[in-house]
């Protein structure tokens, strides 16, 4: 029941509808039986100041930050992570009784992921990364984190957007830059882990992949696409005829949100409790579309 010590927190994206953020949140909430509701709010890239004003004003405690604004918010609030400075996004905004601080728990959810969801504690030495985008900016950061990784080959479409985060982030030589134009197979030879975190193969183009035919994926590779709609990509079609363990991107979808419950209420939530709402909000979308 809502009363009036309920804590609200929420997600701020344009558009927002299709989040399955509320019902992950609201799942975990009801599971642990705190006394929190998680609402979603449509915010306008010119509205973003006034609704942070208003997390403050309305006392707020915590937001989740999403497309379009996980850069812009950064200038808008109190304090940010040094993570989230280096990732150079915040998708987590905390009220810390009035001061507005902000965090990217991208980096933490797809490590977090890997961990759980594919069994892996210690990261391969050798990585491919595809994509130099928002989210391959916290992968690319997460990645860099772990000392076992000698070498991450991080191949975007355009090369010197790839250049370019990879100076960012200072990875020095354990970073190898190059082309990923689609036609061209990849020298995947002993790439122990490829993440795809590019936005090909996304509805509504499910039937692409970043993945040229004829890049040798070595059979004990794991492959994790990020793209979470659909569920089961045409990459990790691709990957799994090659031998390889696939996850998709609910996992670090759930671990980032997971992170964010944390760091709002003090508790880690029961993340299988989220995955199971993600999953039903997914399936109940895909009705409502047929
Ligand atoms: N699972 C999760 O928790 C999670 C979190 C964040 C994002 N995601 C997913 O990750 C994907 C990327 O998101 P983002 O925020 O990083 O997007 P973004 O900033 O727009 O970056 C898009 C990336 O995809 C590449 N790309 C787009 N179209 C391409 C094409 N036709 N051929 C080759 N490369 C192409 C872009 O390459 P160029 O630089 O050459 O344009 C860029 O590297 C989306 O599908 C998103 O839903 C998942």
């Amino acid at each position: 029941m809502i009363t009036g010590r309920t804590r609200v927190l929420g997600v701020i994206g344009y558009p927002v509808e299709h989040t399955a953020s509320p019902v992950m949140h609201n799942a975990a909430i009801a599971k642990l039986g705190l006394d929190y509701v998680y609402i979603a709010c449509r915010v306008a890239p010119e509205g973003l100041p006034a609704a942070l004003q208003a997390m403050r004003a309305l006392n707020l405690c915590g937001l989740n930050v999403t497309v379009p604004h996980k850069q812009a918010v950064m200038a808008l609030l109190d304090e940010v992570s040094p993570e989230a400075r280096a990732i150079g996004a915040v998708n987590t905004v905390v009220n810390r009784e009035g001061r507005l601080v902000g965090h990217n728990t991208d980096a933490f959810g797809v490590i977090e992921s890997l961990r759980r969801d594919g069994g892996m504690v210690e990261l391969p030495p050798r990585v491919a990364l595809l994509g130099a985008g928002g989210a391959a900016r916290a992968i690319l950061y997460a990645l860099l984190a772990r000392a076992e990784i000698e070498q991450i080959k991080l191949l975007n479409r355009s090369l010197p957007r790839a250049h370019a985060l990879a100076a960012a982030m200072g990875g020095g030589a354990r970073v190898h830059v190059g082309g990923l134009d689609g036609g061209r197979a990849l020298d995947l030879t002993g790439v122990g882990l490829l993440i795809n975190a590019t936005s090909v193969g996304m509805h509504p183009v499910p039937n692409a992949s970043p993945l040229p035919a004829g890049s040798g994926l070595e059979p004990s590779a794991l492959v994790l696409d990020i793209v979470y709609n659909p569920l089961h990509t045409r990459l990790m079609q691709q990957a799994e005829a090659a031998g390889a363990r696939t996850l998709n991107g609910l996992g670090m979808l759930v671990c980032q949100g997971a992170r964010a419950f944390e760091i709002w209420t003090g508790q880690w939530p029961p993340v299988d409790t989220m995955l199971a709402a993600a999953l039903e909000s997914f399936a109940l979308a895909a009705r409502t579309h047929t």
